[in-house]
């Protein structure tokens, strides 16, 4: 069995009678990219800070690089970056003079501090705009300044709440490349993401997490095969979705399948048989499990 950067047996959490996290199981091998997905609320922030030290659990075993997050908070902290949810960079400072700040804080020389700034500055692609103020700065930029700033000492574990929630398609992919870069390097990291695609590219295993407990877990294709067979899409002419059925995959219900549908759609109508998605996974299972909730 390989090593686990992250080994979490029974977690519970909860705020005044709010239960959180209600029994959450995750071990995330070294070297590897785990992405933590649920909706709103689902306590994927809530994990991310007790995995940091930031939050206590109250029950339950949390181990991360080895070492208990509890009884060994200051060895957990020496192992790990976190770049949180919300910003925490000074926009009144230019990127170079906010990286340059936590090298020193990080106890860098001065020469050192130039040094790993120029690195950092390069890497993220951030040199031309190095003597800008950050409140200049697309949310792509910060992003990247962001993560800039939680690489200054590099660390074997790294969280990320979020990286890429609100940005655009072009710095999304960016922030992908150099999330893949440090993986390449041997850095475990743990990420949590609303998109289903993120978790898709870039994660070797992925949770789901809704109602305080994992509710999947695996790769991206043991969740989809979850859903089994395959899924029929339907399309008028003019290209638009107008339906989806999931079918089992045999060629008997799909026979069956598109045998009602021809009853009910138009001749026209074009037919598509495809795998399951992510998305179609996500929905199912945080659907029924709010359905459950409410019932
Ligand atoms: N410090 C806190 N005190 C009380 N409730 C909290 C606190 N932190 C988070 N919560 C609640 O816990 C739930 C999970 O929040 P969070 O972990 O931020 O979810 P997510 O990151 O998945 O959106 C939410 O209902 C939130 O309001
Ligand atoms: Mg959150």
């Amino acid at each position: 069995m390989s090593k686990l950067a992250i080994d979490v047996k029974g977690l519970r959490k909860k705020f005044g009678s709010h239960v959180v996290l209600n029994g959450i199981d995750i071990s995330v091998p070294v070297g590897t990219v785990y992405a933590l997905l649920g909706p709103n609320g689902a306590g994927k922030t809530t994990l991310i800070h007790i995995l940091s030290t930031l939050v206590a659990p109250d029950e339950g075993s949390v181990k991360v690089a080895g070492y208990d997050v509890v009884s060994e908070k200051n060895k957990v902290k020496q192992s790990i970056s976190l770049t949180g949810q919300f910003a925490a960079v000074d926009e009144m400072l230019t990127s170079e003079e906010n990286l340059q700040m936590i090298c020193r804080l990080s106890g860098l020389t001065i020469a050192e501090s130039r040094t790993r700034t120029d690195e950092l500055l390069k890497h993220f692609d951030l040199t031309a705009a190095a003597k800008k103020l950050v409140k200049t700065y697309s949310g792509g930029m910060r992003r990247r300044l962001d993560l800039a700033i939680s690489l200054v000492v590099s660390r074997p574990v790294l969280f990320l709440d979020e990286p890429t929630t609100g940005l655009d398609t072009i710095s999304r992919r960016a922030l992908w490349e150099i999330i893949l870069q440090l993986k390449a390097q041997g850095i475990t990291i743990f990420l949590t993401t609303q998109y289903l695609e993120e978790a898709d590219q870039l994660a070797d295993r992925i949770a789901v997490i809704n109602g305080g407990h994992v509710v999947a877990s695996g790769t991206a294709n043991d969740l989809k095969s979850k859903l089994g067979g395959e899924v029929i899409e339907l399309h008028n002419s003019n290209e638009e979705l107008i339906g989806t059925v999931s079918t089992t995959g045999t060629i008997h219900d799909i026979r069956l399948s598109l045998n009602e549908l021809a009853l009910k759609y138009p001749q026209e109508t074009r037919v598509s048989i495809r795998k399951p998605s992510l998305d179609d996974v996500f929905l199912l299972l945080t659907s029924k499990k709010l359905e459950e909730s409410l019932s």
